[in-house]
């Protein structure tokens, strides 16, 4: 099966950067049998959709609110994401649950609404230290995905709070039980995502219940986002 790679550039790359980045992502030659997403941050979305124009790259927002429209002051919609271009978006990234105080009745009512009007999902779930330390892996993301509807245009991200930007990745095994978990609750693919590298890439996508990866720190460099994206294909055909 094709694996997905999304790179979530979360508070990095504003217009100058971005318009380099995505110049050198098109002529990058990325294997063809791997699907390839951006998350820039809203102010460089219409550059990113405008500069990958006529390549698989899919564009996708980091949030999304769930209304068309309306008194919501710092947030955007679908609608004003698709008059830009743009397929889909991240939403319940754990530094938003974290920081932003999105809860598991928020994200399941931006995830809802975001298929309805047509945007690709990528929704994520996973545990803190504490709560895997304590046990409760599996009750936090039963949790997490008890609102949410299995959908064509849905994949769920399985980024453990401990593994994102800490350098400190899942196990492949670990991964992969979570996955498995996670699966049983929701039919949709799963994502891996907390510090994947052009190092582990290859042996956490080789993991059969890892549909790809959410890509945070080494997605913001062309030669680790690339790499990553060839171990994808690479094992898509094992
Ligand atoms: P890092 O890859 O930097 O750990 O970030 C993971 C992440 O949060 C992707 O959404």
């Amino acid at each position: 099966m094709t694996k997905l790679i999304a790179g979530n550039w979360k508070m990095f790359k504003g217009q100058r950067e971005a318009a380099v980045f995505c110049r050198e992502l098109r002529d990058a030659e990325l294997p063809a049998d791997v699907d390839v997403v951006v998350c820039p941050p809203f102010p460089s979305l219409a550059l990113a959709v405008q500069a990958l124009a006529g390549t698989e790259i899919g564009v996708f927002a980091q949030n999304c609110h769930w209304a068309a429209e309306g008194a919501f002051t710092g947030e955007v919609s679908a609608p004003m994401l698709q008059e830009l271009g743009v397929y889909g978006t991240l939403v319940g990234h754990s530094e938003r649950r974290q920081w932003f105080g999105e809860t598991d009745d928020l994200v399941a009512r931006r995830v809802s609404a975001c298929l309805e009007a047509g945007l690709h999902v990528i929704a994520c779930v996973g545990e803190t230290e504490a709560e895997r330390d304590a046990g409760e892996t599996h009750t936090v993301l039963r949790r997490q995905l008890a609102a949410l509807e299995a959908d064509d245009n849905l994949v769920v991200a399985y980024e453990p709070v401990w593994a994102i930007g800490t350098g400190r990745t899942a196990t492949p095994e670990t991964a992969e039980e979570a996955h498995e978990r996670i699966k049983e609750l929701l039919d949709v693919p799963v994502l891996y995502g907390g510090s994947v590298k052009p190092e582990n890439a290859a042996e956490l996508l080789a993991q059969p219940a890892v549909d790809g990866a959410l890509v945070g720190g080494a997605s913001l460099e062309l030669a680790s986002f690339a790499a990553i994206c060839r171990a994808a294909a690479v094992a898509a055909t094992v």
